[in-house]
Order: structure tokens, then sequence, then C-alpha cells
């Protein structure tokens, strides 16, 4: 009941009486009241005028499943991990499709086993459980496709130019604003299904330890704070988009776009973590996703799955 209040309230600019909103949804001016003071429990900034009602100020920044336009969708106030959520429910099988979102994520993964620090309403932890055609080596692709989705609705957004760190991270000017977790279940020459996971640092104010260093948020870039279901709305519509296209016609589509801002483009790279350290300087990707290193006068394609990219002196980008 207190979503159709609510919906009824963002449907309307003007004042409503509790009488009016009672007759339509067919409920007493007492129960209108008992839910709209939940609604301000919620976060919701309503405002109470006697004789005249109640009005919305919609720019507060409360995360529920009303605020997701989104059918196959799963929303917890708290999870262990939007990941691992996802992957409980590919296990139960659950559809391609569905996707989960989060308040506040107690054990938020990175990549290669490191941890993804989740301050409560502050930013967005969601992931996309996925069961796309394709082999099991192509499946970092996925996190390059969403790579692409998440620059452009930042910039939409914002204005703010980010920039794309192959292979996971959205970055500006050079600290970590977005990260990007890939996870397969798969047979030798078959996906079961992928789970893409996304973490986007919105309107922290600071941040601590190392940190404070390495990361960004669109608050403290922009000044502005977001509501982080515009930035989710905006975010299913545009990764619909591009996950049809990478269905139809592969990541080949993506490659001239990734490049033009992929932030590692002509810097001097190494790679660590892989079997081997490769050192030159990075060319781009190819159609196949996989980052192109010119050293010693070859270009050698580095894949995604299990290296991470410093500059030749360490530091991140
Ligand atoms: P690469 O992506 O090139 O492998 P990376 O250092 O960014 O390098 P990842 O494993 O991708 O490593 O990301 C995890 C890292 O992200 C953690 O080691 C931590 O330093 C950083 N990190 C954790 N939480 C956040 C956050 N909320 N915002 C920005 N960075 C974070
Ligand atoms: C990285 O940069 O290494 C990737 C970080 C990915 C973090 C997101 S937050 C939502 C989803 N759930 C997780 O446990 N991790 C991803």
């Amino acid at each position: 009941m207190k979503y159709k209040i609510l919906n009824i309230l963002k449907e309307n600019d003007n004042y409503l009486s509790g009488e009016e909103i009672g007759n339509i949804l067919g409920i007493s001016r007492a129960a209108v009241w008992k839910n709209i003071t939940r609604l301000k429990e919620m976060g919701y900034e309503i405002d109470s005028v006697s004789n005249k009602g109640y009005k919305l100020f919609d720019n507060a920044d409360v995360l529920n499943e009303n605020e997701i336009n989104y059918d196959n969708l799963i929303y917890k106030a708290e999870l262990d991990s939007t990941n691992e959520e996802c992957k409980r429910q590919a296990n139960a099988g659950c559809c391609s499709g569905l996707f989960v979102v989060c308040d506040q994520q107690t054990a938020g993964k990175g990549r290669l086993g490191r941890s993804w620090v989740a301050e409560k309403s502050s930013g967005l932890y969601m992931s996309m459980l996925l069961k796309p055609d394709i082999m099991p080596v192509e499946a970092p692709q996925m996190t390059l496709v969403a790579g692409i989705a998440i620059r452009r609705i930042i910039n939409r957004l914002t204005g703010l130019n980010v920039e794309i760190k192959w292979p996971n991270d959205i970055i500006i000017n050079g600290k970590k604003l977005v990260g990007i977790l890939t996870e397969m279940s798969a047979e030798m020459e078959k996906v079961n299904y992928i789970v893409v996971g996304i973490g986007i640092n919105v309107n922290m104010a600071g941040f601590e330890g190392e940190l404070k260093e390495k990361a960004a948020s669109l608050y403290i870039e922009t000044g502005r704070k977001f509501k982080r279901s515009d930035i989710i709305n905006e975010f299913l519509s545009e990764f619909k988009l591009c996950y049809d296209e990478f269905c139809k016609n592969g990541f080949e589509s993506f490659v001239n776009e990734y490049n033009e801002y992929c932030a590692n483009v002509n810097k001097a790279v190494k790679t660590v973590g892989g079997k081997e350290e490769i050192s030159g300087i990075a060319k781009g990707v190819n159609s196949r996703g996989e980052l192109l290193i010119l050293s010693n006068d070859e270009l050698v394609p580095v894949f995604a799955g299990e290296v991470s990219l410093r500059l030749s002196d360490d530091r991140y980008i």
C-alpha cells in the first residue's frame, strides 16, 4: 500500500489531501497517514500541511524495488555480495536477465580474491545474471561490454569524462570510480551462466586508508549527490542495448568505442599476476577484447582473465 501512495504522490506536483488519496485507493485517511509515516521513515521527503495534504519532494536517494523499473529483480537492504546472491539464484534455476541490487554489501568481492569496500546507502552494488550463447573463453568480453555501458551512462548523467582502465575499472583522474567483476559457471565448451557484478562509488564523501589515494566517487568529482535509482534505471536500459548488440554481432562492434575511451592506450604498461610479465606500450583491445601490448616490436595479445595492468613504474594508471 505504501508504494501505491508513493506512486500517486510521484504523479502529482500539487498537494493531495489524505481524503483524496484515500478515495483513490479505497482506504481511510488514518491508513493514508500511517503509510505516509512509514514512507518518511524510509527516507522520502514528504511535506504534510494541514488543510492542504501531502506533497512529495522526489529527490531523496531512497533505494528499494519500487524505484527500479525492472521486473526480474531482487532488491535486498543487505546482502553478503550481489554476485554471490546472483550465483545462488542461478544455481537454483533462475533465468537469464535476473538483476540483483542491495543497499549494503557486507562481503563485496573484487577481482583476484580482493575485497570491494562498500559503504551503506552511498554506493551501488548490483549484479546481472546472463546466459549468452558464447564460449567460456569469450566471457571476459562481458566485463568490457558492461564497462562501455557504464561509461556511457556516467558521462550522460554527470558530464564527467570517465575512462576505462582495461579490463574492469572505470576511472576518473587516475582514481577508481567503478569496479566490475565477471564470474562464470561453465563446462569445457559451454557457458552455464555469467554473473556481471558492478560496484559504483556514488555519494561517498571520502574514503579511508589505501582507498584515500585510489578511489573516487561521483559526489567527490561533481559536488552533486545522485539518486542511485536513476543510475540503475539508466544502466538497465543502456546495458540491454549493449547486451543485445553483443549477442548479435559479438565484441567486434565495441572495439572502436572501447579504444577511444581506454585510459591505457599508448601508455607504457606491464602485466602483473599472469604466467609471465609482459611490458610494453598498450595499443588497445582487439576484437576478442584482449589488450594488445607492443613488446619488443611484437604485438602481444593479453587475455583479461588472470592479469592486472600497471604502468611500467608500478603506478595504478
Ligand atoms: P586491476 O583492476 O587492474 O586488476 P586493481 O588494483 O584495481 O587492479 P581489482 O582486483 O580489479 O584490482 O580491484 C580490487 C581493488 O579495488 C582492491 O584491491 C582495492 O584496492 C580497490 N577497491 C576496493 N573497494 C573499492 C572501492 N569502493 N572503490 C574503489 N576501489 C576499491
Ligand atoms: C574489482 O574492481 O575488482 C571489481 C569490483 C566489483 C564490485 C562489485 S559490487 C557488486 C558486485 N558484488 C560483488 O561482490 N562484487 C561486485
